[in-house]
C-alpha cells in the first residue's frame, strides 16, 4: 500500500494534481510555490486524490466555522497516508485521534470545556513567570557553550517545561516527554513505515502508562492543574482522561517549538526585524504574531463535510474531506498587504489563521504566543550575535514545518 500510494502521488504529482505534489514533495524546503499554484487554480481546488482544497482565507475560516463541517480522522485527509488503522486496532488510546480535538459537539464542547480552566488568564501568569525564569537559566547555560543546537537545546526545552507543569509532571520526566512529544507529531502527518508505526505504537504504550500514573498521583494528591481538573468529573472515562491530557503534549510540544525555530530562522534572514527586537524588546508579540502569519507550524487542517453543503459555487458531498491549507490562507494577498514579506508592523498580522478558527480554535494559543514572545525576547537580547554555523535540516513533514536541527553559535567571528 504504502509504495502505491507513493506511486500514485508521484504520477498525480507529475501530471501538476497540486495536493499529490503536497505528498510527493514530503519536506520539501519551500511548500509556498505549490500553495501558490493551488491559489491560482481558484478559491476551492478539486484534487484526483479525492479531497477538496482551499488556499482562500476567507473560505477556510468559513469552513473552519461552519457546524456543517467536521473533524475527521487524520488518514482520510489525503486518502494516502497509512495510519494505525490500517494496522489492526489500537492497544491504547491515541491522543491525537481520540481527543476532542477529532471529536464533533457535543463530545468537542463537554471535553474542552474541562480542559479549559487550565487556560485561564491567572494560569497563564503562573506560566509567565515559570518560563521566564527558565529561558533565562537555559541562556546563561548555552552563551557558555561554542555552539548549541537551537532547536534541541534550547527550542524544545520551553514547551517541555511547561507542559510538564500542566500535567503535574516532575523534570525527570522531560527527555521521555521530548521524545514522545517528537513522535507524536511527526505521526501527524501519516505514519509510512513499519518502522514509524513500530515507534508509534511503543510510544502510545509508554505514553498511556506514565498519563496513568500521573492520573494515579493526582488521585492521591489533588492539585490545580489540568489533570485534577479532569478527575474530578465522575463521568470522565478512562480514555477520555488519557486523550485529553496526552493531547496537551500532542499539541502543545512541536508546534511551539517550530513556532520558535521558525521565528530564529526569520529574524535571522531579516536583519532589521532583529535589530528592532534588540533594541525594543517589547516588540516581540508583534515579531511573533508575524511568524505565526508567514511561516505557520501547523500548515493545514481538514474538514470533512457532514452534509452536503455548497460552497464557491460548488456542491460539496457529505463526506467530503476539505482541505484548509492554514499556511496558504495566511498568505492572501485579499487580506495581507505584500503577503510574502516578513513585516514586523502588518497591522493585521493578527487575522491570521495559524491557530485555526472556529470552535477547535487552539486552546494553546495564548500559552503558545508567550512562551514564543518570551524565548524569542530573551535569546536575541541575550545573544544578540547568535548566527547559523551549519546547515539548517527541516522537519520531514509537510503538516508540521519547522528546523529540526539548527546549529548556531553566540561568539562573534574570529
Ligand atoms: C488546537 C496550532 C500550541 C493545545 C490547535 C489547532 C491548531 C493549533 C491549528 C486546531 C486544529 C484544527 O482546527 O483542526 C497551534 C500552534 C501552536 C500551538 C501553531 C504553537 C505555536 C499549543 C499549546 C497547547 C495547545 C502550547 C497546550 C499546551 C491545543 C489544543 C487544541 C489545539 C488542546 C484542540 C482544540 C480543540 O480541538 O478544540 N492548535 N497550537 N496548542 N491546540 Fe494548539
Amino acid at each position: 500500500t504504502l509504495f502505491a500510494s507513493r506511486v500514485v502521488a508521484g504520477i498525480f504529482g507529475a501530471l501538476g494534481d497540486p495536493l499529490a505534489r503536497l505528498v510527493r514533495d514530503t519536506g520539501s524546503a519551500d511548500p509556498y510555490p505549490i500553495y501558490e499554484s493551488i491559489r491560482a487554480r481558484g478559491v476551492l481546488v478539486p484534487s484526483r486524490l479525492g479531497p477538496l482544497m482551499t488556499a482562500s482565507h476567507p473560505l477556510a475560516n468559513s469552513v473552519l466555522r461552519d457546524a456543517r463541517f467536521g473533524v475527521m480522522p487524520n488518514s482520510e485527509m489525503t486518502g494516502l497516508d497509512l495510519d494505525l488503522r490500517g494496522h489492526g486496532p489500537l492497544p491504547v488510546v491515541d491522543p491525537i485521534e481520540g481527543s476532542f480535538l477529532m471529536r464533533n459537539p457535543p463530545d468537542h464542547t463537554r471535553l474542552r470545556r474541562l480542559a479549559a480552566p487550565s487556560f485561564s488568564p491567572r494560569a497563564l501568569r503562573e506560566q509567565t513567570e515559570i518560563v521566564e525564569s527558565v529561558v533565562a537559566g537555559f541562556l546563561d547555560e548555552l552563551a557558555e557553550r561554542p555552539s548549541f543546537d537551537l532547536v534541541t537545546d534550547f527550542a524544545a526545552r520551553v514547551p517541555i517545561k511547561v507542559i510538564c507543569g500542566l500535567l503535574g509532571a516532575s523534570d525527570a520526566e522531560h527527555a521521555r516527554m521530548m521524545d514522545w512529544g517528537t513522535t507524536l507529531a511527526g505521526a501527524i502527518d501519516g505514519v509510512r513505515t513499519m518502522r514509524q508505526v513500530h515507534t508509534l505504537r511503543r510510544t502510545l504504550v509508554e505514553l498511556n502508562e506514565f498519563l496513568t500514573e500521573v492520573a494515579e498521583d493526582h488521585r492521591a494528591r489533588p492539585r490545580e492543574d489540568v489533570v485534577s481538573h479532569l478527575l474530578a468529573d465522575p463521568d470522565l472515562s478512562r480514555e477520555d482522561l488519557l486523550a485529553t491530557s496526552g493531547l496537551l503534549l500532542a499539541a502543545g510540544f512541536e508546534t511551539t517549538v517550530n513556532l520558535i525555530g521558525n521565528g530564529v530562522l526569520a529574524l535571522l534572514a531579516n536583519p532589521e526585524a532583529k535589530r528592532r527586537l534588540i533594541e525594543d524588546p517589547d516588540c516581540a508579540p508583534n515579531v511573533v504574531e508575524e511568524v505565526l502569519r508567514l511561516d505557520p507550524p501547523a500548515q493545514f487542517s481538514g474538514r470533512t463535510a457532514l452534509e452536503p453543503v455548497e460552497l464557491a459555487g460548488r456542491v460539496v458531498p457529505k463526506g467530503t474531506p476539505v482541505i484548509l491549507l492554514l499556511a496558504a490562507a495566511n498568505r492572501d494577498p485579499e487580506v495581507f498587504a505584500d503577503p510574502h514579506r516578513f513585516d514586523i508592523d502588518r497591522p493585521n498580522a493578527k487575522d491570521h489563521l495559524a491557530f485555526s478558527s472556529g470552535i477547535h480554535y487552539c486552546l494553546g494559543a495564548s500559552l503558545a504566543r508567550m512562551e514564543g514572545a518570551i524565548a524569542l525576547r530573551a535569546l536575541f537580547t541575550r545573544l544578540p550575535g547568535l548566527r547559523l554555523v551549519g546547515p539548517v535540516r527541516r522537519r520531514p513533514s509537510r503538516a508540521i514545518r519547522g528546523p529540526l536541527r539548527m546549529p548556531v553559535t553566540a561568539r562573534t567571528r574570529s
